[in-house]
């Protein structure tokens, strides 16, 4: 029954693609590539992960921007899972206390963040739990040239999360853009879903000469005054927050280099204990310019470099926006060989910390646990009704005046 509701969904969507698949096979690295116009990324199935994304910078150069590695057996071996490109599930981000509750009924889900003594597997669950969608190998249902559509059944129970989820996702490129669309069905109970996209940015390719960090990468939120508040191990509070202007936060009066408030004493503890930089959840507030299309009226989201020129623009239908700065890299990951300088120990070839940028776009964190945000509608989810979609469309650009402070 599954087998065939899959099958006739991935044709489904190959008549809709009107494209042949032009190559059944990934590469010999397991990977599977698609082009579009001055653009062209691989994707593995351990995780639905985008690991690599090429475009020419400033200088004619091809860039590959993206984290990962440089094949796909080795997402499955590597000890420290940095979620790199992945779609993280069935719900992105931290759960407090692995639990919530649905109809009155309390679910608890395993943990696996923060463990103490008295909670050896951890005190909340992140992305999903430890078999989250980001450590299992999706199916490939669907192949073109300049499109791919991963899809994966997560069984009821997995994790500890209530009834079956099917989920569909679907990358494809086209002029200088990278789209995507998540969709993700409960079939047989009322669940908790909230996905996105967990990819680490180094627009530079590690291939800047004058330094490695991402710091000097300029981060731009027009929408977000406000962000979820969060305790010292980044679970919310149920608070929201204001980014007041010329604050650490602040990326919404102007755009403002990531590293431009590191001497600010506030950036320090701002991404959780002992932990300087950012790892943090802003609200999207749109609504109140008007009806808008998110696919025409402004990004939601912009990060440049000055250094490569590449520029990506974000517009999005989702209400958050995460951005982590690599607080947590320490120079132990090795950098794929289509990325970085060779044969210069100036530059070693491993992601230092703050070396990279994820963008995630999603709904308000954790907001299961906190019903008074009233996001009900977005993040839980029953057989029969609505779908979850989210939808996201990153334009890159070259952009040789990418210089503010
Ligand atoms: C696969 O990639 C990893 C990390 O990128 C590398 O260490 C390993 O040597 C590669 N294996 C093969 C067979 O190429
Ligand atoms: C996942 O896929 C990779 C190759 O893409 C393969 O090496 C690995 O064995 C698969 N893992 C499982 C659990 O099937
Ligand atoms: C946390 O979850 C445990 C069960 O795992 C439960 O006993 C406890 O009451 C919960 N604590 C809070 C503050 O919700
Ligand atoms: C550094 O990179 C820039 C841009 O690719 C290039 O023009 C310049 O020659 C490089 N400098 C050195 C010392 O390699
Ligand atoms: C890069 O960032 C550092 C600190 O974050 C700053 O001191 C420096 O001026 C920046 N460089 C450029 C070229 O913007
Ligand atoms: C804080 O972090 C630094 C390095 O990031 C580490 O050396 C130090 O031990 C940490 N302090 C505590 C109290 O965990
Ligand atoms: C770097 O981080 C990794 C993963 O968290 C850890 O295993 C390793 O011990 C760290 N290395 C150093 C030098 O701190
Ligand atoms: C290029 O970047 C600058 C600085 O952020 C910005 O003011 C300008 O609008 C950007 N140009 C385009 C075409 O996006």
């Amino acid at each position: 029954m599954r087998l065939t509701l899959l099958s006739i969904a991935a044709s489904l969507l190959g008549a809709c693609s009107g494209k042949t698949a032009f190559a059944p096979e990934p590469d010999v690295n397991g990977k599977y590539w698609i082009y579009g116009e001055g653009i062209s990324a691989a994707f593995v199935p351990y995780g639905a992960s985008i690991s690599n994304l090429i475009i020419m910078d400033q200088h004619g150069i091809e860039r590959d921007i993206v984290t990962g590695f440089d094949n796909a057996s080795y997402y499955g071996i590597d000890k420290q899972h940095p979620h790199f490109g992945g779609v993280p599930g069935r719900y992105a981000n931290r759960i407090k206390n692995s639990s919530f509750e649905i109809d009155g009924e309390t679910y608890h889900v395993l943990a696996n963040e923060n463990p103490t003594h008295a909670h050896p597997n951890g005190l909340d669950t992140l992305h999903g739990g430890p078999d989250g969608w980001d450590w299992r190998n999706f199916s490939v249902v669907a192949y073109t040239t300049s499109s791919i559509t991963f899809s994966i059944v997560d069984p009821d129970g997995k994790e500890g999360f209530p009834g079956e989820v099917v989920s569909f996702i679907t990358y494809s490129l086209g002029k200088m853009t990278w789209d995507f669309k998540m969709v993700a069905i409960p079939t047989t109970k009322k669940t908790p879903i909230m996905l996105s996209s967990h990819t680490y940015w180094n627009l530079d390719g590690f291939a800047n000469n004058k330094t490695q960090s991402a710091l000097n990468h300029t981060f731009y939120l027009p929408y977000s005054g406000q962000r979820v508040e969060v305790d010292n191990i980044l679970i919310p509070t149920g608070d929201i927050q204001a980014n007041k202007r010329g604050s650490v936060n602040d990326f919404w009066s102007a755009p403002k280099q990531i590293g431009h408030s590191f001497t600010d004493p506030e950036i320090e503890g701002n991404c959780g204990f002992n932990c300087t930089g950012y790892d943090n959840c802003w609200l999207v507030n749109r609504g109140q310019d008007g009806a808008f299309d998110w696919r025409k009226d402004g990004f939601v989201a912009r990060l440049q470099s000055a250094w490569s020129g590449i520029q990506v623009d974000v517009y999005t239908d989702q209400e958050a926006f995460q951005m982590y700065s690599c607080n947590g890299q320490n120079g132990s990951m090795a950098l794929k060989t289509t990325q970085g300088i060779f044969d210069d120990p100036a530059f070693p070839r491993a992601i230092p910390q703050y070396g990279c940028i994820v963008l995630e776009v999603e709904d308000w964190i954790d907001g299961i646990n906190q019903p008074q945000w009233q996001r009900g509608s977005k993040q839980i989810f029953e057989p029969g009704g609505d779908p979850y979609v989210l939808q996201a469309s990153y334009r890159f650009s070259i952009n040789s005046t990418a210089t503010p402070p």
